[in-house]
């Protein structure tokens, strides 16, 4: 069967930072380890005032065109997953090709186009779209653009305000890829909650320490869903496992949660028993809040044993790198993950060709997936390709006044009137908004 996956990844930065441990909680009189050690976060990114979900998702999807060589008659499908939209009817997928038909000599005239919501798991669903067409058979030799673009502001003052951050994954689906091959199985853990939505509101109205629970609660449900077909997991089968990352402590009680699901009844059980006794099982107890005592229990030694440790070490922590210096992505965090261990794979000259990722995506309302990837021959010149490094590096570090004019400019409901902090070159640049109140874009040389 041919495989089918992602051929490429971009990834476009905003171009603002907000350094949490220093600026924003100093500004806010908390303790910085808050940031650094409770919610794992040094950095976030912010998008300047000419930036956009629009620019962001175009200027990733250009740098990720020309570096593959294509020509919009390679591309058959363009599909944006956000859940920062400003517009009801008009895809951003229209605003993204109007910004690309800019630079390339061709159009997307062809191509079809939509947008995905479902918060932050509609990144992956749009690459299951574009999996399903390929599949299907409906392409007709072309590829899928996948664009995951958001800004990610909270309302000031809201806890959330410590998780925010902008950017866009742009990724290439297609025959044949080059990084990563996506299994047919998957799983799902799928529920009405009200954690985190947007109301016809441009900031979310979230209820943030039940939104912790509902994101490993489905999580928990998609993976036993993943396991009904693919079989059990084990904690040996996957290289990494990219989670959505909100920010990097919620991974951590993801990754714990994972691990103590997969070593039931293995040789890992057995080998902590001496240790820290078994798992408790729901059976053998009558109370079930005696039971969830004595799962917390099990939970903290599990936590602190050198077994776990290791393997968190090995398979989670490198996924999180890049999330500590941008915060949440929203659509875009699990590819951000994804993304975060593959370099950190390539920069230690891992050997990774054939090894298996599993990849646990979310969003509030909610709705957690899990499928596993291969990973193909191609992953480590693609990795070699990105220039997110620079990206970061090249950010302008916001003081706390700065950063206070910078929500105004992308809060909808302010006018403003805030000089750009940097200057754009060889990018797209929001520049106004037209007759119709559409917004106008232009690529600046
Ligand atoms: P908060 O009240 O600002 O923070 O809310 P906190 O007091 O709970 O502290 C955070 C952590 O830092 C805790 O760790 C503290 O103990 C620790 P934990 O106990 O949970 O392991 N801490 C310290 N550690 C060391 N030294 C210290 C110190 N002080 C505290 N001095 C919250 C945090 C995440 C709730 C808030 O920022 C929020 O509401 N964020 C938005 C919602 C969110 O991100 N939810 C995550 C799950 S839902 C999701 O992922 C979906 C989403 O991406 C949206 C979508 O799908 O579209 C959000």
């Amino acid at each position: 069967m041919t495989a089918v996956g992602i051929d490429a990844i971009e990834i476009w930065t905003g171009k603002l930072k907000l350094d949490l441990p220093n600026t924003f909680a100093e500004k806010k009189g908390e303790d910085p380890e808050k940031y650094r050690k409770g919610l794992g976060l040094e950095n976030s990114s912010f998008p300047d005032v000419y930036e956009d979900i629009v620019t962001m998702g175009a200027n990733a999807a250009k740098r990720l065109m020309e570096r593959k060589g294509l020509t919009p008659e390679d591309i058959g499908r363009i599909d944006v997953a956000t859940e920062s939209s400003f517009d009801n009817s008009k895809p951003v997928s229209t605003y993204i090709a109007g910004c690309l038909e800019q630079v390339f000599d061709e159009n997307f005239h062809h191509a079809n186009k939509g947008e995905r919501k479902f918060a932050c798991v509609a990144g992956t669903q749009s690459i299951d779209d574009a999996y399903n067409w390929i599949k299907a058979g409906r392409h007709r030799g072309r590829a899928a653009l996948v664009i995951a673009t958001d800004t990610a502001l909270y309302e000031r003052g809201d806890p959330g305000e410590a998780t925010q951050g902008a950017g866009a994954v742009a990724m290439l689906i297609s025959e044949e890829p080059s990084v990563v091959e996506l299994s047919t199985e998957q799983g799902y853990g799928s529920a009405d909650e009200t954690d985190f939505l947007k109301p016809n509101q441009q900031f979310p109205s979230v209820d943030g320490k039940r939104s912790m629970q509902v994101y490993l609660a489905r999580m928990r449900e998609a993976l036993e869903d993943f396991e009904s077909v693919a079989g059990r997991t084990h904690p040996d089968d996957f290289e990494y496992i990219p989670f959505h990352t909100p920010f990097p402590g919620m991974v951590r009680k993801a990754g714990l949660l994972g691990y103590r699901h997969m070593i039931r009844d293995t040789e890992f059980e057995d080998e902590l028993e001496d240790e820290i006794g078994r798992q408790p099982r729901e059976a053998e107890y009558d109370d079930w809040d005696d039971y969830e005592e004595a799962l917390r229990a099990y939970m903290d030694d599990l936590k602190e044993t050198e077994e776990y440790q290791d393997w968190y070490g090995r398979v989670i922590e490198p996924t999180l790198s890049l999330a500590r210096e941008v915060g949440n992505w929203y659509t875009g965090s699990v590819h951000v993950a994804r993304t975060s261990a593959l370099k950190h794979a390539a920069e230690t000259g891992e050997e990774l060709t054939g090894d298996r990722l599993l990849v646990g995506s979310y969003g509030s309302g909610a709705q957690a997936e899990i499928h596993a990837e291969t990973v193909r021959e191609g992953w480590k010149e693609e990795m070699d390709e990105l220039n997110i490094d620079e990206q970061l590096d090249d950010r302008y570090d916001m003081s706390f006044d700065e950063y206070e004019l910078i929500h105004d400019v992308h809060d909808h409901e302010k006018e403003t009137d805030v000089e750009e902090f940097t200057r754009p070159v060889g990018e797209f640049t929001f520049t106004g908004w037209g007759r119709m109140n559409e917004r106008k874009y232009e690529y600046v040389e």
